[in-house]
């Protein structure tokens, strides 16, 4: 059996998440292209959708750039230039994508969707660059159990920080997720969170974005 280690595992979870997330706007934007419009009960939900992406996405690429890749920079060896790069120019076309979103309800679909486009172009070699680099194998022959378990915490708190509020951003992330990733991800979640707060309180702030869960 492949070898695991809770950063890989976490970083190929959000990975899905983002990826998932940027395939199915592109998705929406086609079938919103070819009906002429976005219909009346998607547009908040849309809205949202693609805004808390961005938060997501953005906070992945902070996370990486201040905890992940200093930690792993004298330990493993990986184009950190190239891949802090990436995360510089993907964050820019981010910034135009917010732009696009104030505009989504009048004109532009077609001009979203390139901008997604962009950033998908970006983002799917950034990601098997930093997958095929930062393995199970490689990671567990440096850091330590104790230190692997530090650093998914101090990761997962950085990326709470910065990824907008909980009640959006959680279900955008659980629901972007298919079954054992998602029980995976939920896993360590207090119950209350998982069976209250989530479903239940914050169902009115979410729930816009269902039509684009799993
Ligand atoms: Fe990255
Ligand atoms: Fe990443």
């Amino acid at each position: 059996m492949a070898e695991t280690n809770p950063i890989v595992q976490g970083l190929a979870t959000i990975h899905k998440i983002i990826s998932r997330g940027l395939n199915i706007s592109i998705r929406k934007c086609d079938e919103y292209l070819s009906k002429k419009g976005i219909p009346q009960g998607e547009t908040t939900g849309f809205y949202m959708y693609l805004s808390t992406l961005k938060k997501v996405t953005h906070a992945h690429h902070l996370s990486e750039d201040d905890v992940a890749f200093p930690y792993f920079m004298n330990l493993i060896e990986a184009p950190y230039d190239r891949l802090k790069d990436d995360h510089q120019k993907i964050a820019s076309i981010l910034e135009t994508l917010d732009k696009h979103i104030s505009e989504i309800p009048s004109s532009g679909v077609g001009k979203l969707r390139e901008v997604l486009l962009e950033i998908e172009k970006l983002w799917v070699p950034h990601i098997i660059i930093e997958e095929e680099n930062l393995t199970a194998e490689k990671l567990n022959k440096v850091i330590g159990i104790k230190e692997q378990a530090d650093l998914t915490e101090k990761l997962s708190r950085h990326g709470r920080e910065n990824s907008g509020p909980g009640p959006l951003t959680l279900p955008f992330m659980i629901y972007n997720l298919e079954g054992n990733d998602r029980e995976a991800f939920t896993k360590p979640f207090p119950w209350i969170l998982k069976k209250v707060l989530i479903p239940i309180i914050w169902k009115g702030q979410w729930k816009p974005m269902s039509p684009f869960f799993l």
